[in-house]
């Protein structure tokens, strides 16, 4: 009968110096920037115009089942809202389209209208096609510009971080059909 010729302690050894190496070595390791392609940081200024379209036929922003509260809440507390708006470059609807705003904003302030803003500006326009930036922040749609931080990004924008200014240029009261003036600015490489 074969005998293995390997002390079982040693196997075990090896192998836990083998497992250890894989763990460090898959885990993290330091790259630099280079090996990476990034260059230099840019700091770049994107302007657009974003259309929250909540009524007719086809709207882009659909309320979501809300709480009990919120009907009765004078700030709509609780209510949230799922949209995909059409970000163009002009104020106008019809004008050219540059990307989309896709995510969710929800009430969450009891005392004033503010929601809590959670969505992707998904870029369709020129170099920026498929690139994305994250936005997470408040939003007091009432207040003349309101600043979310940009928290982050895809693609071109891969390492982004930076404000977006909101200003509402138009607003039907009715409705609740709006159209926002962002002023992005964004460093990234
Ligand atoms: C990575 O860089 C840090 C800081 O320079 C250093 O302390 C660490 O030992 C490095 N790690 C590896 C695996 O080279
Ligand atoms: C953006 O990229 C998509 C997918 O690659 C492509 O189908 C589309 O035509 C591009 N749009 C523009 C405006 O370049
Ligand atoms: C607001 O929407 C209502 C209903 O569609 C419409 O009758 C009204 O003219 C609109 N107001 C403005 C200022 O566009």
């Amino acid at each position: 009968m074969a005998k293995s010729t390997l002390n079982p302690l040693s196997t075990v050894f090896f192998l836990s110096l083998l497992i250890g190496r894989i763990n460090s070595q898959s885990f993290s390791r330091n790259l630099s920037q280079k090996q990476l392609g990034l260059k230099k940081e840019k700091l770049s200024h994107l302007h657009f115009y974003f259309h929250d379209i909540v009524s007719g036929k086809n709207p882009t922003a659909v309320r979501v089942p809300s709480a009990a509260m919120t009907d009765s809440s004078p700030t709509g507390f609780g209510a949230v809202v799922m949209m995909d708006d059409p970000l163009t470059l002009k104020p106008e609807l019809g004008s050219k389209q540059v990307g989309r705003a896709q995510g969710i904003y929800a009430s969450a302030a009891l005392d004033e209208v503010g929601f809590l803003m959670v969505l992707n500006f998904a870029f369709t326009e020129g170099k920026y096609n498929g690139s994305t930036l994250s936005v997470l922040g408040r939003n007091t749609v009432l207040s003349p510009v309101r600043e979310m931080p940009v928290v982050g990004g895809s693609g071109l924008f891969r390492f982004a971080r930076g404000y977006a200014h909101a200003k509402t240029v138009w607003l039907n009261f009715t409705t609740g059909d709006a159209t926002v003036e962002y002023n992005v600015y964004v460093f990234h490489y």
